[in-house]
């Protein structure tokens, strides 16, 4: 089944095209990799997934429903949950707090939320540190978290933004035992990575985002073969 289905979406902020004209979907169950240099598009087509833009032109469908236009936490209610590139958690709250955050969307009764949420956190390897204040964490520790957040309000859907940008070989190891986790849980992983690595050992299908179109939607390896994905990266210092 197509859990999330982008149809003929653009996007344009004034007279840039960000997006111009991009069709694909994820099936229930998936690791999809949604890559291309940077600049090409691929947080703005997370934004529209997730209510945080409009779509200039197309349609978005999650689970049936057309999504795109709606508020962000009536689409994170539906089961599509996102990180943010920019990772920022509440500073001065402590781990387990941050993670209360997501579980509320779900439990609104605090001694369940709290429960949840170190249920998360437990899954995580992140149990121990349950009062530690998110602003002391390392940087794999911030991301870490942001997955959790996310996690924490049970999506069907993931989007994870550049999760392991900045980790050390271990700490993206770490991350993709994370990722792989998720999925067995139940839930679909769509992905925005640079580490091309870790692309082509985690993903089902790679989606490939230049200029806000689509060049390329295949297997790993076919993707990796492509002469237009091969292109657009090689071209990527120019741009
Ligand atoms: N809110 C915005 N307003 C204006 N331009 C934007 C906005 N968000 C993104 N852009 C532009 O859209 C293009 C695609 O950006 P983005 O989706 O962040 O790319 P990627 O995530 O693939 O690196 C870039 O040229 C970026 O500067
Ligand atoms: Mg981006």
């Amino acid at each position: 089944m197509e859990l999330l289905e982008y149809r003929g979406v653009a996007k344009h902020f004034g007279g840039l095209r960000a997006i111009e004209e991009v069709s694909f979907h994820v099936g229930e169950g998936e690791i999809v990799g949604l890559i291309g240099p940077n600049g090409a598009g691929k947080t703005t087509l997370f934004a529209m997934a997730s209510g945080f833009q409009p779509t200039t032109r197309g349609e978005v469908w999650f689970a049936g429903r057309r999504i795109d236009g709606r508020p962000p936490p009536e689409i994170c209610r539906l089961g599509l949950a996102r990180t943010f590139q920019i990772v920022r958690p509440f500073g001065e709250m402590s781990m387990l707090d941050n993670v209360m955050v997501g579980a509320f969307l779900r439990h609104p009764d605090r001694p369940r939320a709290h429960d949840r949420a170190v249920a998360v956190l437990e899954r995580f390897g992140m149990a121990d540190r349950l009062e530690q204040p998110a602003r002391t964490l390392t940087l794999a520790g911030r991301k870490r978290l942001e997955v959790a957040k996310a996690l924490a309000t049970e999506p069907r859907l993931l989007l994870l933004d550049e999760v392991m940008a900045g980790l050390t070989p271990v700490e993206t190891a770490e991350m993709m035992d994370l990722i792989r986790t998720v999925r067995r849980g139940g839930t679909t992983v769509l992905l925005v990575e640079h580490n091309m690595h870790a692309v082509m050992r985690l993903c089902d299908r790679v989606v490939v985002i230049h200029h806000g179109r689509k060049i390329c939607d295949s297997d790993p390896a076919t993707v990796a073969a492509d002469p237009d994905v091969i292109a657009a990266y090689l071209g990527e210092d120019e741009d």
